[in-house]
């Protein structure tokens, strides 16, 4: 009787504890974010743009520091795959914190984040067709469970939904620079997974 209640709970669960799923979950919310930003303006633009750059920010860490590391010990090929990843993360934060000292009302914003986002897209395809699905095939149930460990410390740095009070000063709040807030992801994650192994 129990087991058929909560099959869905279970479906939830497995997807929380498995790196790969969580990563891709990530992937679609920041094809969310830049919608967000591209569609709306003023305050909520900054809002959106706000979520945009700390989820962008923290993901790459979290990749950086969890997945990266083993797909380069673990994939065959794997130190060259993640020199191409660890390229294009480079390239997309230089051009992040180009776009964070832009005004979003600069002609120029739109178009640059447009840009921004094919770059990340193309970004997100390769890890998940040369990383992500190697990963999956090439450790076990435990392992994947430490890893999402990792990345939901660095997740819980990260809102995704709007500031309440949006549409006050809230949204003018600084986030404080995006380098600081990496590091603290790096020791986030790295608390979290290594009271685990
Ligand atoms: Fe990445
Ligand atoms: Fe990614």
């Amino acid at each position: 009787m129990t087991e058929i209640h909560t099959h869905r709970a279970g479906d939830d669960h497995a997807a929380d504890n498995d790196v790969v799923a969580l990563l891709m979950r990530q992937h679609g919310d920041i094809r969310n974010l830049f919608d967000e930003v591209e569609q709306s303006t003023g305050d909520r633009r900054k809002d959106a743009f706000r979520r945009l750059v700390r989820l962008l920010a923290v993901h790459e860490t979290a990749e950086e520091e969890v997945v990266h590391p083993f797909a380069r010990r673990s994939l065959p090929g794997g130190e060259q795959v993640v020199e191409d990843r660890l390229a294009e993360e480079r390239a997309a934060k230089e051009a992040l914190s180009a776009l964070d000292d832009m005004d979003i009302d600069d002609p120029k914003f739109l178009p640059r984040l447009l840009a921004l986002r094919e770059d990340v897209q193309a970004h997100a395809r390769a890890e998940e067709r040369y990383e992500f699905t190697h990963i999956r095939r090439s450790t076990d149930a435990a392992k994947l469970a430490l890893m999402a460990k990792g990345v939901k410390a660095a997740e819980a740095m990260a809102p995704t939904r709007p500031h309440p009070g949006v549409e006050s000063a809230a949204a003018n709040v600084a986030l404080g620079p995006v380098a600081a807030l990496m590091d603290r992801t790096k020791d986030a994650v790295r608390k979290a997974m290594g009271h685990d192994g």
